[in-house]
């Protein structure tokens, strides 16, 4: 602390004159574009340090609105940080990297082939409808904090009419928004202190009149309330515990999922995984869903979402596709739990450069993003395939049991990989790796072996499918 002294003295000073011009505050960026920005904006935007490409910067509303408009309707963004120590500690810390290894399984199968089959795109599109009707779910308009009590009320409503007592919602404040977050447990019936979290933004923002947000992000609200319809329906009692958040002020620089991943890293609660729903409902590429990829997301969670696809959304009634993008920035929540050391991914409704051009303005209509909701269904399903699976069940499921899916196990042993259990009615092998890439096709497969020597040393997934159109899968380790 004391030896940054000259550099706050200065900051200070010229913070007193940067925030007479106009609403100022600190915040993190990425390192390139807060000295573009600062050339633009020479009197509005401070850089106070820089550390590994990331910069504490203190800049203008008006600097901010920039960087939102500068690539079309958004671009890399900013995380708000309360005050330039908190802004500086962000750079100072190595991103905490306490990742756990997950060691999450398939074994959920009658529950969540249940529960995706009750899935209905009717009642996505009609939450969609009812956000967008807000006309603004801006953090600092008092039509932002009604939606956040409305939904809390929604939730509520939902939970008195199942009978249930082991769910709650609570209201989450914050500092620096009038807006609140939301928050929903299903209490794990075994292992309560740990968590499974899904969330997704409520707010909104435009840069040209109206902020209507249907696809950003009323689609990922409508999302996960329609996974937690669901799991009301099919009476759904979790090991874990399950958390539903919706965001405060996330588009002002993910300031709700900030102060709440903080929270819960100061308690040092056990969250076992994070998975963010923010733009679900505008299909603008050929493949459905798409992982994105930034080094700060986990590998891990990436690598049990595909595993979670090729499982239950490759044949049948619930098929669809998945490909990869990349952010390059702190794109959404999910970035907030990440730095703290969480394990975070984010699967998104199409690949980066494909997405609603429409979103931040008064079009982000649902007539734009698709109006039958279909789209944003496939994320219902796999959130609910991701939260059945990581909280598990703590009820035996009431059907007859089918068989286990699992025929296969396979041993790797210096990087080659052999199959115990190998049968001739084996058509397919794949080996895929964290990024929902296919490294390594077998077709109609003559031997038990698979030389693995050309791929690094990571986790990957096995697909084995039959010619019946079953499919299996296990996770393994290249080594
Ligand atoms: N939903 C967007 C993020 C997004 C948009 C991801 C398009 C991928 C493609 C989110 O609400 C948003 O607008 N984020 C800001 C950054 C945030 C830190 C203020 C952005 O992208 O400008
Ligand atoms: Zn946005």
């Amino acid at each position: 602390m004391k030896k940054c002294l000259p550099l706050l003295a200065a900051f200070f000073f010229s913070n007193a004159v940067v925030a007479q011009e106009s609403q100022a505050f600190h915040a993190t960026m990425d390192g390139k574009s807060a000295i573009e920005l600062q050339k633009l904006f020479p009197s509005e935007v401070e850089i106070l340090k820089t550390t590994d490409n990331q910069s504490a910067v203190f800049l203008t509303e008006k600097a901010a609105q920039h960087l939102h408009k500068n690539i079309l309707t958004h671009g890399p963004g900013y995380v708000y940080q309360q005050d330039a120590e908190t802004a500086l500690d962000v750079l100072s810390k190595k991103t905490d990297n306490n990742q756990k290894l997950l060691n999450l399984t398939i074994t959920e199968n009658d529950w969540v082939n249940h529960s995706i089959s009750k899935v209905n795109a009717e009642n996505i599109k009609n939450h969609i409808m009812t956000l967008q009707a807000y006309g603004t779910r801006r953090h600092d308009n008092p039509k932002g904090k009604q939606a956040a009590l409305d939904l809390k009320t929604k939730w509520e409503n939902m939970i008195t009419a199942s009978g249930r007592t082991d769910i709650s919602v609570s209201i989450f404040n914050h500092n620096a928004t009038p807006m609140p977050s939301v928050i929903l447990k299903i209490n794990g019936a075994t292992t309560p202190n740990q968590s499974v979290i899904i969330g997704g933004h409520l707010d909104s923002i435009s840069f040209s009149g109206q902020a209507p947000g249907a696809d950003d992000n009323a689609s990922g609200i409508a999302s996960i309330t329609e996974m937690l319809r669901v799991l009301l329906d099919i009476n759904f009692k979790p090991q874990r515990t399950i958390e539903i958040m919706a965001y405060s002020a996330e588009e002002v620089g993910l300031v709700g999922s900030k102060d709440i991943a903080q929270k819960y890293a100061s308690e040092n609660k056990d969250v076992l995984a994070y998975v963010q729903f923010d733009m679900t409902n505008y299909k603008g590429s050929a493949k459905d869903v798409y992982l994105t990829t930034d080094s700060y997301n986990s590998n891990d969670l990436n690598l049990f979402l595909v595993e979670l696809m090729e499982h239950y959304n490759k044949t049948g009634a619930h098929t669809f596709t998945y490909g990869n993008t990349i952010c390059n920035y702190g794109c959404s929540d999910h970035f907030s739990w990440a730095q703290k050391g969480y394990n975070a991914a984010f699967p998104f409704e199409a690949s980066f450069d494909d997405s609603n051009p429409y979103i931040h303005s008064s079009q982000d209509l649902i007539s734009v993003s698709g109006s039958t909701a279909t789209h944003a269904a496939k994320f219902a399903k796999l959130g609910l395939e991701f939260l059945i699976e990581a909280a598990k069940s703590s009820q035996a499921y009431m059907a007859v049991q089918t068989t286990k899916t699992n025929d296969f196990k396979v041993v790797v042993d210096k990087k080659i990989l052999k199959l115990i259990n190998f049968k001739t009615d084996i058509t397919s092998i794949k080996i895929i790796d964290a990024s929902g890439k296919i490294v390594k096709e077998v077709v109609n497969p003559k031997s038990d072996f698979i030389s693995l020597e050309h791929l690094k040393e990571a986790y990957y997934l096995c697909v084995i499918e039959d010619n019946n159109g079953k499919i299996s899968t296990t996770k393994f380790i290249n080594q």
